[in-house]
């Protein structure tokens, strides 16, 4: 088989499994299978497949066509610049969390060794974009998923940031035994509601962590928990970034703000949806 016959076939097999992008998904198996540039595929279209490649090829389009998710196929997801490590053990980064990220990033601009929390790491994500774009940061990250910790550690070394970034394994707050206060927390929790889990595409409902998805039974637990303990863990006026669900920020900002925090902004993500919510911390004392 050529990789042109192999990438049309592909395409129809995905598809007729529901996955739209049928044609993308197979050129970024198969670019990963013949170890080149997804360009080349065209320009080397009369080019046949090994029988250990075309073998491998429909191994994974046969997972694909069951809608396990393309990235725990190839092993990776992209997030800005990096290639992150997963598994079914942590939650595919989003595009949407680079959003999040950056606006940490730059609210982070100006503070002097600022110490930061990524709550709720999974596969480490926003505490590697974190930890790469500010240098002098002291990053923490935090989850209960002894699993998820285990891939944000090997994403972190694979990038050289193991010794920048401090992981703690735990429920919340509690994982963390040093109360020096943070400069800003920055948070994706789990916000489905339980009810929705079973209207969501397979590769979402079947195949992400349970612990990564579901924030209770209006998807606001987490956030609720946040509003009363976080504050402790900052320093007064210190950050507070959340991404948030569709239709959630109006519950957010009334929640936060009932509990004395004040509402800097909610911004959009790249598709134009309310996505991020940002506070600072209540200046006690
Ligand atoms: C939506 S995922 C986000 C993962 C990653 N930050 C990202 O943006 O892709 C939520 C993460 O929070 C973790 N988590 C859920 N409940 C938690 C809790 N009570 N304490 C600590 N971590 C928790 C989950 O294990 C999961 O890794």
């Amino acid at each position: 088989m050529t990789i042109g016959e192999a990438i049309l076939a592909g395409q129809q097999q995905l598809q007729a499994a529901g996955v739209e992008a049928g044609r993308l998904e197979t050129e970024l198996l198969l670019a990963q299978l013949c170890d080149r540039p997804r360009l080349n595929l065209w320009l080397e279209r009369h080019h046949q497949l090994t029988p250990g490649q075309a073998e491998k090829l429909t191994d994974w389009l046969a997972r694909r066509a069951t809608r396990e998710p393309l990235q725990h196929i190839l092993g990776w997801a992209p997030f800005l610049d990096f290639e992150l490590h997963v598994t079914g053990d942590v939650l595919v980064p989003r595009p949407e969390t680079e959003t999040l990220a950056q606006w940490a990033i730059q609210k982070l601009a100006g503070i002097t060794g600022p110490r930061v929390l990524d709550w709720g790491t999974g596969s480490g994500c926003l505490a590697l974009a974190i930890a790469q774009a500010v240098p002098a940061a002291e990053v923490h990250a935090l989850d209960v998923s002894p699993e998820a910790l285990r891939i944000a550690r090997a994403n972190a070394t694979a990038y050289r940031l193991a010794d920048r970034i401090r992981f703690h394994l735990g429920d919340g707050f509690k994982a963390l035994a040093d109360p020096t206060p943070f400069d800003l927390l920055v948070t994706n929790p789990p916000y489905i509601p339980a009810a929705e889990i079973e209207t969501l595409d397979p590769e979402v409902r079947l195949h992400d962590p349970r612990v990564a998805l579901v924030g209770g039974e209006d998807g606001l637990d987490c956030y609720r928990r946040l509003a009363g303990e976080a504050r402790v863990w900052l320093k007064p006026g210190g950050w507070l970034l959340a991404e948030f669900g569709d239709g959630q920020a109006d519950a957010l900002t009334e929640l936060f703000g009932q509990a004395g925090w004040s509402l800097e902004a909610v911004e959009k993500d790249l598709s134009g949806r309310q996505r991020v919510l940002i506070v600072r911390a209540p200046v006690h004392g």
